[in-house]
């Protein structure tokens, strides 16, 4: 698209189907004990949070709906979606949750459903890596654990992915129920790769071995992280290639599969075919990608009052990311550095000094300028129209946020 393209507001494209959905979360969270319930619903009160996933969601129900014959699409009834399939089980969501698709859209209650279910867990995987990381802030308020404590935060995690789970049952799709299930065993993998790099990197290539990492339930990361059509910075040496692409894998896991996944999730509820599917999940993995590179680039960047969270908090937790991966190309004394996990007195500043002494912040935003070029590239087989224009824009939003 040309520059003179009016920008387009998501937040009016999609109107109350976003507008309504911390509300309709929260009503999907009731709990008999009070403060669980608060815990669980801590980060879906006032406002706070970008909502991309489940907007992405939503932005590929509008988009795609235009590719399927309007006999394809299986609608769900509102009821159906929060009906219990058997007495045993109790949850009942407050029914006043699915209001139906507001009149002009064309998103189906299960699409809208997926939304508030993608928020949910990564709201439930952030209530877990506050923990992890011992992080007291998150968008510019206490977070969970400071203000509850870890234990609470944990079981709040928990109880969110299980509700989580019930409203993805209650879709009634076994494929979504993969797709969404996948996302959560890459969510876990990811960070355990983290925490596995930040303890012990002795050999960045280990953990990796498809000979034997793999076991019949798993569903393999996506062949090519690199971007593939475009040129990026690449490395030169076989260390810091492995180490590259183990950060990249990790990058997936954590951030791009929940992305990826969601997207196709909705164009399967849609009832798209496969080429779209694999469409939309390739423009997901590519933004997804981009999202969390230019996160890890912030993080030097940006000052904590700007994030509303810790900043320079990887290499305080021993973590390498792209733009000391590339730093280290240009001052090899680094490599020492990485390899213990900043834990040598003075390590963390010498990263921070190098960081922005070298072009790791530059080839960074290559790097993910080359994966938001890949998800445009992704979609150009879906046809014109205003949800497919904000796709394309918020490429550019990722590229050019300062938060
Ligand atoms: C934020 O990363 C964290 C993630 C993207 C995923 C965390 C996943 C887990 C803790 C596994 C458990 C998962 C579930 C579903 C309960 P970050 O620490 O780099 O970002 P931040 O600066 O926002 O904290
Ligand atoms: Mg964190
Ligand atoms: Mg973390």
């Amino acid at each position: 698209p040309s520059t003179t393209d009016s920008i387009i507001n998501p937040q009016q494209l999609l109107g109350s189907d976003l507008a309504l959905l911390t509300e309709n979360i929260r009503k999907l969270l009731g709990a008999d004990h009070p403060v669980l319930k608060s815990v669980a619903s801590y980060y879906f009160m006032g406002t706070g949070g970008k909502h991309i996933r489940p907007m992405l969601v939503l932005l590929v129900a509008q988009a795609s709906a235009l590719t399927t014959a309007s006999s394809s699409r299986q609608v769900l009834s509102d009821s159906l979606i929060d009906k219990p399939v058997s007495p045993q089980c109790t949850i009942k969501f407050d029914p006043s949750t699915t209001a139906s698709s507001s009149s002009a859209s064309s998103i189906l209650p299960t699409q809208r459903r997926l939304a508030e279910i993608t928020e949910m867990i990564h709201t439930a995987s952030l209530l877990h890596d506050d923990v992890i990381d011992a992080s007291l802030t998150r968008r510019s308020k206490p977070s969970v654990n400071a203000e509850y404590g870890n234990k609470m935060a944990i079981l709040a995690g928990d109880f969110l992915l299980s509700r989580a789970s019930i409203a993805l049952a209650r879709l009634r799709n076994i494929e979504v129920v993969e797709l969404l299930s996948t996302v959560i065993s890459n969510l876990v993998e990811g960070e355990f790769m983290q925490l596995r790099n930040s303890a012990k990197a002795k050999d960045p290539s280990a953990g990796l071995n498809k000979t034997n990492a793999h076991d019949s339930l798993d569903t393999p990361a996506p062949e090519s992280l690199v971007p593939t059509r475009r040129s990026y910075p690449l490395f030169s040496s076989n260390v810091a290639t492995a180490r590259f692409e183990y950060y990249l894998t990790k990058t997936y896991m954590k951030t791009a599969s929940l992305i990826a996944n969601s997207c196709r999730a909705s164009a399967v509820l849609g009832g798209c075919n496969e080429v779209v599917a694999e469409a939309v999940y390739h423009y997901g993995k590519s933004l997804g990608l981009a999202f969390q590179v230019v996160d890890d680039m912030l993080d030097f960047t940006v000052t904590a009052d700007e994030m509303g969270k810790p900043v320079n908090a990887d290499i305080k937790l021993g973590i390498a990311t792209a733009p000391v991966l590339y730093a280290a190309e240009e001052f090899p004394e680094l490599d020492q550095a990485i390899e213990r996990n900043f834990k040598h007195e003075g390590d963390d500043a010498l990263a921070l000094k190098l960081v922005h002494a070298s072009q790791g912040i530059s080839r960074t935003r290559a790097l993910a300028a080359a994966y938001c070029a890949e998800a445009v590239d992704a979609i150009s087989i879906l046809p014109d129209s205003d949800a497919k224009r904000v796709l394309i824009q918020l490429t550019e939003a990722v590229l050019t946020r300062k938060t």
